[in-house]
């Protein structure tokens, strides 16, 4: 089979396509003809060696996917020909994938494989995030930064799911169009207005009750200042490429609490959650009341560029390499 290596930490465009032997599945493993696979920020992060966790090279990198069971190793309740999505940290990127059998979930009827492979890591960071880390009522003002990106526009969709006014920041008015058509109330165009006094003009004198930060950057403390008494900063990530310092008298000032959540840890933060939490997301999905929004598709052959397009900031929602 094919699979996209990463033969050592560098650029995207540094990535081959090798042949490499068919893979064969452990016990509680599953072998999965990847039809659709989809890019995370992280993946890029993963190849150039600048990710939270390194990984040695060689490597085949790619998150999230969804295809067909080919073969089952011991323990594992499902079928060859179950059409399957799951979250795996590596390996999606090619013709198969060996998976762990509690990382898949059977694809509801009638759902396609891209947004099957796109739906899971950002929709779970930006459900975990709204429903459990920093719970959101009806009615409450939620400020998205990088709104139109993966995570971001998850967290649009699930806020709106939820009866709150989104308040959707991001870079240009493409991104930004498509926060409003999915139900974001205000919108602002962080790289042309200041983030501080538009987000007190919308809000007004209350402020803002929680804030979903993906990006970092110069972004993160216009935002968390954009707060009311008690709100809640959510640090999720720093595509922005710069880890910000907030000055703590802001936090300390309105009582705001300042909470990191990362997906990958978060059933052992939130063991009595994350079912409760995983099983809602999984309802959502099914019936069709939560669905990607996938900005680009590209070939297999052509998985570098699709990380390319996210790298440099192009993507809107999710991209997706469509595989087999
Ligand atoms: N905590 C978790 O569990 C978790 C889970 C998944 C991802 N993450 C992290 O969340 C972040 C976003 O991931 P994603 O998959 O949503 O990525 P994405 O789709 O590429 O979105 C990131 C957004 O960041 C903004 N941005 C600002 N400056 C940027 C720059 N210099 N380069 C690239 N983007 C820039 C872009 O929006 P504008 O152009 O509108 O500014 C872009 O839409 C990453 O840092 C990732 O590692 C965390």
């Amino acid at each position: 089979m094919r699979a996209v290596v990463c033969r050592e930490y560098g650029t995207v465009e540094d990535l081959v396509i090798d042949e490499v032997p068919d893979p064969a599945p452990g016990p509680g493993q599953v072998v999965v003809k990847v039809r659709a696979a989809a890019v995370n920020y992280p993946d890029v992060l993963l190849i150039a060696g600048k990710y939270q966790i390194k990984v040695p090279p060689p490597f085949t990198p790619g998150s999230e996917m969804a295809g067909e069971v080919l073969a089952v190793g011991d323990g594992v309740d499902l079928r060859p020909g179950d059409r399957v999505s799951g979250t795996t940290f590596l390996g999606a990127f090619a013709e198969q994938a060996v998976v762990d059998a509690h990382g898949l979930t059977r694809l509801p009827d009638g759902v396609d494989y891209a947004d099957a492979a796109a739906f899971g890591v950002t929709n779970r960071t930006a459900y975990y995030t709204l429903r459990t880390v920093a719970p959101v009522a009806p009615g409450d003002w939620v400020v998205v930064l990088g709104a139109g990106g993966g995570v971001g526009l998850a967290g649009v969709d699930i806020a709106v799911l939820m009866g709150a006014r989104v308040i959707a920041a991001a870079s240009g008015p493409e991104k930004l169009e498509v926060c409003r058509q999915r139900g974001a109330q205000a919108l602002i165009d962080y790289d042309r207005e200041d983030l501080k006094s538009r987000l007190k003009e919308i809000t007004g004198p209350g402020g803002a009750q929680v804030v979903l930060d993906p990006v970092g950057g110069t972004y993160s403390e216009p935002a968390l200042r954009g707060l009311g008494r008690g709100g809640r900063f959510v640090t999720l990530g720093y595509a922005a490429g710069q880890i910000p310092a907030i000055p703590l008298n802001l936090v300390m000032l309105k009582g705001i609490t300042v909470v990191g959540m990362e997906v990958r840890t978060f059933a052992t933060d939130y063991p009595d959650q994350i079912g409760r939490d995983d099983a809602e997301l999984a309802d959502l999905f099914a019936q069709g009341k939560l669905r990607p929004y996938i900005g680009a598709r590209f070939p297999f052959e052509q998985t570098a560029a699709a990380l390319r397009y996210v790298a440099d900031r192009k993507a809107v929602g999710k991209v997706v390499v469509d595989i087999g």
